[in-house]
């Protein structure tokens, strides 16, 4: 695939970004997912909040988001009032053809992987840039408790060809834990094993993949917008 110029980068995920919003109606309870993707999301919603009386509340998925919303007068929930959300709106790291994610590059995928698993379906906003054919060429995040941090990275390391490391000087996610990438390459051939051998390591909060979760891909690209649906997509 050729390199996108940064203009086209941002045209691409504002694209994607408001073409979800198709999905969300008045009356709706949503998820509202994190990064630069979602970012225009999160104003459009506002744009029709303002300008066509769009009635809508929502549950963020990391402390910027909650920050955009509410700028944006979008009315937040919390989780003693909301037991379901009718849909989530997330952007992703990497997809691949079954819809397997590759999440958490902006350090959100635990409240992400929450609220994905609260809600009636999942919208994926994504630029051509996040296509792959086998997941892992983007460090997989892996959200760790601080406690014995450097066992559970042994740990990882058993399972990982690669290195993984350390996120940042002192990075911690909003939860107040450590994040390690994990570099597969793109040899993630079985996600849902992985996602599964990889949580039952003791210390690991969450993985940043999310297998069988996603039910549409919004895909922008520089020709326009496509939209990728599971066959068994809930939406
Ligand atoms: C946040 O932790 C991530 O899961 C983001 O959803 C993902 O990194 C996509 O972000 P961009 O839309 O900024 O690429």
């Amino acid at each position: 695939m050729r390199q996108f110029t940064v203009e086209e980068m941002e045209a691409m995920k504002a694209e994607a970004g408001i073409a979800a919003c198709a999905f969300v109606e008045s009356g709706m309870q949503i998820g509202i997912g994190t990064g630069s993707t979602v970012k225009y999301t999160i104003l459009e919603l506002g744009r029709r909040i303002r300008e066509e009386g769009l009635e809508i509340a929502g549950i963020p998925t990391s402390d910027a988001t909650e920050k955009l919303s509410i700028e944006q007068s979008i009315p937040m929930l919390d989780w003693d009032s909301c037991e379901h959300l009718d849909l989530v709106i997330d952007g992703a790291d990497e997809f691949d053809q079954d819809l397997h994610l590759i999440k958490g590059g902006g350090g959100a995928l635990l409240r992400e992987k929450i609220v994905a698993e609260s809600s009636g379906g999942m919208i994926v906003v994504a630029d051509a840039s996040k296509r792959v054919d086998v997941l892992g060429a983007f460090p997989l995040p892996i959200e760790v408790n601080p406690y014995g941090w450097e066992q559970t990275k042994r740990r990882i390391e058993s399972l990982c060809a690669g290195p993984v490391e350390l996120r940042g000087t002192g990075y911690l996610t909003d939860n107040g834990n450590p994040i390690l990438d994990a570099h597969f390459g793109a040899t993630i051939s079985d996600p849902v094993q992985l996602e599964s051998d990889l949580r039952a390591i003791a210390g690991v909060v969450e993985v940043g993949l999310f297998t069988n979760t996603a039910d549409v891909v919004v895909l922008a690209a520089p020709g326009g917008c496509e939209l990728i649906r599971k066959q068994t997509a809930r939406l």
